[in-house]
């Protein structure tokens, strides 16, 4: 199965250790998006060694819709279909059903929508979202919840949480019905659990307290970075985690930017995702530890240097922001490939020297001085 090794904490801050049956996780982490089972920018997985990726995130929605969850079963599995034998997490469709798709209806047994690709009706629920990540045979799979808008009222959103923690305990039935299975492709994933509730800080710690006595191999907090303040997400941080388990990994979803995570881990989470880093890469803004960057700008013209100074990643090794840009301009594929590698080194070896700082017990000081020094270019 899976455990987690509390290995040092400095403040509220967490390094850790998670062992998987794909391997051992090293925390803080930052999972590398590839929704649709790639990395968007013509990053492959023989990439990722290069770049240290740890773990990659896919969706349960998307490969659901295409190819087919039955498909990548028949191939082997989502490791064995994209060719990475490290850990997998795969998100449970709930968010992208409810940011995706098109009209949809809400019930107790689940959620029917269509698909984004050709408008055909799917129904998802809890069994279903863990059938088609059995099928995925990813390393951790999420808990099908409901990511409700930050501005529901008070009641809806109490409504939907309660329903969110029924359909976790559906989960659980579910996964260890699959997992028995003589033919499922990994029998020992494992499932976290996604604390909701918005911005009513009591809705969030009545369920942090349900779901932890559930005992999952992880839990994270989902509902965040959809149009509240940076300083309100802070805050629910700071609310939620002395309620979730210190001896399993924390996720916090969908978040962020480097300073976001430089907060979040301050108060303790071990687990991030965003799409920014390949997002950004394809459209030419690239980070930097002063800032972020556009190549598009004419100063970048015939700027010999490399993206960022003393990087190691493929692209500052080898070219400069003066040819960078010429290929972003071009259109040349190569120009966001190498943009999006870069990204995703940058938030690699971020969070590399983030669990050096917990390690050395100088957290604090080393998130100031990161901080300040991002606000360089960027404010
Ligand atoms: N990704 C970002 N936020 C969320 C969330 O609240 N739930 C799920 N399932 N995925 C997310
Ligand atoms: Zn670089």
């Amino acid at each position: 199965m899976s455990e987690y090794r509390l290995l040092k904490t400095d403040g509220a801050a967490k390094r850790g250790e998670f062992h998987t049956v794909h391997g051992v996780i090293q925390t803080p982490v930052f999972m590398n998006v590839g929704t649709a089972a790639a990395i968007k920018g013509a990053v492959a997985t023989t990439d990722l060694q290069e770049i240290g990726t740890q773990v990659e995130l896919s969706n349960t929605y998307h490969l659901h819709v295409r190819p087919g969850d039955e498909i990548v079963k028949k191939m082997g599995g989502l490791h064995k279909f994209m060719n990475w034998d490290k850990p997998i997490l795969t998100d449970s469709g709930g968010f992208q059903v409810f940011s995706l798709a098109g009209l949809r209806k809400i019930k107790e047994e689940g959620v029917t929508f269509n698909s984004h690709i050709d408008g055909r009706k799917i129904f998802m629920g809890p069994e279903e979202s863990m059938q088609i990540q059995s099928n995925l045979g990813s390393t951790i799979a999420m808990a099908f919840d409901e990511c409700a808008p930050s501005k529901s009222s008070r009641q809806y959103m109490q409504d939907s949480v309660d329903r969110t923690t029924r359909w976790l305990k559906r989960c659980v039935k579910e996964m260890d019905r699959l997992n028995s299975l003589p033919d499922t492709i990994n029998k020992e994933q494992i499932l976290f659990g996604i604390n909701q509730g918005a911005t009513y800080a009591d809705i969030r710690i009545e369920h942090a307290k349900r779901i932890a006595d559930l005992d999952l191999a992880g839990y994270a907090i989902g509902g965040l970075a959809v149009g509240e303040t940076h300083e309100e997400m802070y805050d629910i941080i700071e609310h939620v985690v002395p309620y979730l388990p210190q001896n399993k990994p924390t996720y916090l979803m969908g978040v962020g930017t480097p300073a976001n995570i430089l907060e979040a881990v301050e108060r303790g989470v071990d687990f991030f995702d965003c799409v920014y880093p390949s997002r950004n890469g394809r459209h030419g803004h690239v980070y930097t530890k002063f800032g972020k960057i556009n190549l598009f700008n004419a100063k970048y013209e015939c700027d010999a240097e490399p993206i960022e100074e003393g990087c190691r990643c493929p692209a500052c090794r080898n070219y400069s922001r003066s040819y960078i840009r010429h290929l972003l301009k071009a259109k040349e594929m190569l120009g966001m490939r190498l943009c999006v590698l870069h990204n995703l080194y940058f938030y690699n070896h971020l969070m590399e020297d983030i669990r050096g700082a917990i390690d050395e017990g100088r957290y604090s000081e080393f998130k100031k001085e990161r901080i300040e020094l991002l606000k360089t270019y960027d404010n």
